[in-house]
């Protein structure tokens, strides 16, 4: 039963002060994994059944390559199931991941991501950290290697809950979970105050209510714990307007069918204070590039270089400026 897996996880987190959202969130758990919620699932519950059993590793969660490397050589049929197993889950768009000697180069260097938030967060030492649209877990277990001690992912995309039950069967981690399951879905019961770190990386612009979103993250937080928002921005304001402009792309933007708004930095600050937020502070802005998104071989559908002008890389192929991402940190009070 491919629910059982989480129980360590479960276990561990009961004991924590979000432990009253461990009984709901194993009820959604159980209830969104059930075959015939979606059409592709029982394909990739198959897969993950297929993987070959490799005897345990050596693991390595604070390398750019989320890694376990065998202790033993590795037959090649072995090495054969474990690749078809888990390319049977592609697209992958988080990583890298090294498992066993199979490099998961996803469509997402996630590694340069984390590089720029890693010196500029609180230290993650001990903290208990929720991950909101956590993707298949790879920022999750990059906080575990920064010292964390516990992390709840939810990501209502079911193919990244499975992508991440596929990595975590070699690197056999029950301080971490990827539940599927979105933000509205956050348990009603109290666990307000609970969690040390909140991260939303990627996920803000995809929501159509950007403030209900951020009420939830404020809740989720302890008095004194640091959000960590990652998001689109515009770094490229038009010249008459200024920082606090907001851009809500009348059709696609880069493509994607489901970005909602993207702010200026001072717009992003403001809706974060409204909040309810303080000590708010932008410690990066990155536009993206094609070298840290781009279609590899475990993500093979097209990637940032055709979302992009082809005369004009500073905007996407709508005529909006290209994408740009800003990291802000905030506490709550
Ligand atoms: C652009 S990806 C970002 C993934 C990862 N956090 C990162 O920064 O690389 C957005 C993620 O948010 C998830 N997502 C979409 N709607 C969500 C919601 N309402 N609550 C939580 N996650 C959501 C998607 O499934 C997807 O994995």
């Amino acid at each position: 039963m491919t629910t059982a897996r989480f129980e360590p996880f479960f276990a561990r987190l009961a004991k924590t002060r979000a432990g009253a959202w461990a009984a709901p969130l194993r009820r959604l758990t159980h209830e969104r994994l059930h075959p015939a919620r979606h059409g592709d699932l029982p394909a990739w519950l198959a897969a993950l059944a297929g993987l070959p059993a490799i005897a345990a590793g050596e693991v390595r969660l604070d390398a750019a390559c989320v890694s376990v490397a065998p202790q033993a050589t590795i037959d090649a049929a072995a090495r054969a199931a474990l690749h078809a197993g888990l390319a049977a889950l592609h697209p992958w768009r988080k990583g890298p991941f090294c498992v066993h000697g199979v490099t998961l180069d996803a469509e997402w260097r996630s590694d340069w991501k984390w590089s720029r938030l890693a010196e500029a967060i609180a230290p993650l030492d001990g903290r208990l950290v929720l991950d909101v649209g956590c993707g298949n877990g790879y920022y999750g277990y990059r906080a575990l290697g920064a010292g964390a001690a516990l992390v709840l992912g939810i990501d209502p995309t079911l193919r990244f809950v499975l992508q991440f039950l596929a990595v975590n069967r070699y690197f056999g981690e029950d301080r971490l979970a990827v539940l599927p399951v979105a933000d509205r879905d956050l348990p009603a019961v109290d666990a307000a105050g609970a969690f040390d770190s909140v991260f939303s990386m990627g996920v803000l612009y995809h929501r159509r209510d950007a403030a209900a979103h951020l009420a939830r993250l404020l809740q989720a937080l302890r008095h004194g714990g640091q959000l960590v928002l990652e998001t689109l921005v515009l770094d490229d304001p038009a010249p008459d307007s200024g920082a606090d402009r907001v851009l809500y792309p009348p059709g696609r933007y880069a493509r994607m069918r489901n970005v909602h708004a993207i702010p200026g930095t001072t717009a992003l600050a403001h809706w974060v204070a409204a909040a309810g937020f303080r000590r708010i502070d932008v410690v990066d802005i990155t536009r993206t590039t094609s070298a840290e998104q781009r279609s590899t071989d475990w993500m093979r559908f097209e990637s940032l270089d055709k979302c992009l002008a082809p005369d004009d890389p500073t905007r996407t192929v709508e005529g909006h400026p290209a994408p740009a991402r800003a990291l802000l940190l905030a506490e709550r009070p």
